[in-house]
């Protein structure tokens, strides 16, 4: 088949011999992901093929954990504690701009995130760990749907994910094309920010735009509030913790002549700690109420609170940046970059068991593109470095001789 393993990787990676044999077959089984990609719960192509290359490994895969969801338990050849590997499933919606033979086969569907490179390196890490059972104890490889903001990873939580897969620990991963391939980025804390919406609608009293004194005027009032609101992170938070409140849409009137009745505001707020996050729901009511009273408006404010924060913890992560180290070199793992205030729903089931969510490099220089671009392609060079990693955690938690 034609595809090149050149950009190559750094010649510190040192990924796992029988994965790497496996490579041109594992590029294949992305491929065909990418060319088939399926929103969030509907992902059930995706789900049967997963179900039945696990089902090959001589696993017996659970299916149907929020609808699409893949669980298969691995055995290891010694008792012990049991870990979770976590894997997502599901594309974007939106169009792919890219022109080569795997492009998306479905318009308004797309793999713009990796989805399918995550699936595929579990997908091997499972048929390496299922071959070698290498490890003392139990490794519930888990496929989940929905991580676009469908919070699938949520969902299957609250069906009982880790009561009817019981792991002491938790671990997921994302590629990154912001990090050089052949680099592994583990935080010990935050990685990923919690992640809220908003939406404000002002209602005023609308009518001829020569009269405003007979009028309320919801516009004024809205700008105010959309120019207040910048003030909670400036003023209000603590400056050494970070949050970001982004009003994305301002929404009212038609013509030239005319006060509309009302207003509509959206936007998202993202933080790391429960004082920000608290702080920053209760700012926005607050500056909102104020503003529409002193207007005489009317508020009314929808909050949700979408994603937790993505909190590793400090044990978990350790071990993940020992394995990391067993792949890439210690000198390629990066334990000291800035979270990002992007959003993840792993968080829910960090939540649930302490664990650790890193990032697989997948850079190859400025021509890559980033994350959910209409021209973005998961790196096959990066495949079996990411299973490799997935293995060498699991021999890194559950040691046959600890
Ligand atoms: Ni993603």
């Amino acid at each position: 088949m034609s595809f090149s393993p050149a950009p190559a990787l750094p010649a510190t990676v040192e990924v796992i011999p029988a994965i790497a044999a496996d490579h041109a077959e594992l590029v294949e089984w992305r491929r065909d992901l990418h060319a088939h990609p399926e929103l969030g719960y509907a992902e059930h192509r995706t789900s049967r093929l997963v179900a039945e290359r696990l089902a090959g490994f001589g696993l017996e895969p659970d299916v149907g954990l929020a609808e699409t969801g893949v669980v298969a338990t691995i055995h290891g050849r010694a008792p012990g504690p049991a870990i979770a590997l976590r894997a997502d499933l599901d594309a974007l919606p939106m169009n792919e701009e890219n022109t080569f033979a795997h492009a998306s086969k479905h318009g308004g569907r797309m793999h713009a995130c990796g989805h399918d490179g995550h699936t595929t390196m579990l997908l091997a890490a499972a048929r390496h760990l299922a071959k070698t059972r290498d490890f003392a104890g139990t490794v519930h490889v888990v496929f989940q749907p929905a991580e676009e903001g469908g919070a699938g990873g949520r969902v299957m939580v609250e069906q009982g994910l880790f009561e009817r897969f019981p792991a002491e620990r938790v671990f997921g991963l994302h590629n990154w094309p912001a990090l050089p391939a052949g680099r592994i980025a583990v935080h010990t804390g935050p990685a990923m920010a919690a992640v809220d919406l908003f939406t404000i609608t002002v209602e005023g009293r609308g009518g001829h735009a020569a009269m405003p004194h007979q009028l309320r005027d919801p516009i004024v009032g809205g700008a105010h509030i959309v120019t207040a609101l910048q003030t909670l992170v400036s003023r209000i938070l603590d400056p050494t913790d970070p949050a970001v409140v982004s009003v994305t849409a301002f929404n009212g009137g038609t013509a030239h002549n005319v006060i509309p009745p009302r207003i509509e505001l959206k936007g998202t707020v993202r933080s790391f700690s429960a004082k920000a996050r608290d702080a920053l729901e209760a700012g926005i009511a607050r500056i909102t109420r104020q503003i529409c009273a002193g207007f005489e408006l009317e508020p009314q404010i929808d909050y949700r609170r979408v994603y937790p924060a993505t909190l590793n913890t400090a044990a978990e992560a350790d071990l993940a940046a020992r394995a990391a180290a067993r792949v890439v070199g210690a000198a390629q793992v990066d334990r000291g970059l800035p979270p990002s205030m992007g959003g993840e729903d792993f968080a829910f089931m960090l939540h649930a068991r302490p664990g650790c969510y890193v990032w697989l490099g997948t850079g190859q220089g400025p021509a890559t593109a980033p994350l959910h671009h209409p021209r973005f392609d998961f790196l096959d060079a990066a495949l079996p470095l990411g299973a490799s990693y997935w293995v060498r955690l699991t021999e890194t938690c559950l040691p046959c001789d600890p």
